[in-house]
């Protein structure tokens, strides 16, 4: 039996201006006074809004993470976002690999394990994103597609950093469609994950907190939070609420 983090995480995508991210943050604060919230929770505003979120966030226990970073520190590099400049901003996560990235911006393994990499080098900690389409379920194919999505960051990483890798096993069909996979088929993937890791890291596998993510809601996220193997949720739209962020982590 081991001891794993647990995580509510907010994943904002392109969605809230400054203003709003900031007021959400500022509810958000507010509301947790006198409360210790029993999971870590996580707000990934869009990159614009880093900053200003961040600056509500800094005296609470929420902390600040990026949706997406470029490889390299500085340079020549329009329109790029270092890791380095994420963390300068206060955020301490970043995710990397969301299904988004890879299917609308052409994102691939190679890329998305040397992003890996990079996030650990500028100290922040990766969120990794993994999961199948909806082709590669019905074709029985989810165990190959997330062995091979974790696999692909090996040859960037050491295992020294993996031991502080964060998974969050987002099946493709599932996420904004209101369709979830039974969760006890999701725990048997977010078991895999741990077993393709520990041919890395052998035991420490076992203390990787591995999230579920697809339209979760306060409606479903206990029968996710549940699952042996599952520690937490990565959540899109339904997170865009205070109310809604603050019941799923459990607080009235
Ligand atoms: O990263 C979270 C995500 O892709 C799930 O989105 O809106 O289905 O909760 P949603």
């Amino acid at each position: 039996n081991y001891t794993r983090e647990t995580f509510l995480i907010a994943n904002w995508k392109m969605h809230k201006t400054v203003e709003e991210g900031r007021a959400f943050a500022r509810e958000l604060v507010r509301r947790l006074e006198n409360v210790s919230p029993k999971h870590q929770l996580i707000i990934c505003p869009t990159a614009l809004s880093l900053w200003a979120v961040g600056q509500e966030l800094a005296t609470s226990p929420v902390m600040l993470g990026a949706q997406n970073l470029d490889l390299g520190r500085e340079g020549a590099l329009t329109g790029a976002l270092s890791g380095y400049l994420i963390r300068e901003a206060g955020a301490r996560w970043v995710i990397v690999g969301h299904s988004e990235r890879r299917n609308l911006f052409g994102e691939t393994d190679a890329l998305i394990g040397q992003k890996v990499a990079q996030a650990f080098e500028a100290h922040l900690r990766p969120i990794l994103c993994v999961g199948e389409s909806l082709d590669d379920y019905r074709s029985g194919q989810t165990f190959a597609v997330i062995t091979r999505q974790i696999e692909a960051i090996f040859p960037y990483t050491n295992s020294e950093v993996l031991k502080s890798l964060v998974v969050a096993y987002e099946p493709v069909w599932a996420i904004g469609s209101g369709e979830v996979p039974e969760p006890k088929q999701a725990n048997e993937v977010a078991g895999l994950i741990r077993q393709i890791l520990s041919k890395q890291i052998s035991d420490d596998a076992n203390t990787v907190p591995v999230l579920y993510g697809g339209s979760v809601s306060s409606n479903n996220i206990h029968q996710f939070l549940e699952q042996a193997h599952i520690d937490g949720s990565l959540v899109g739209g339904a997170s865009l609420q205070v109310d809604e962020f603050l019941k799923m982590a459990d607080i009235g």
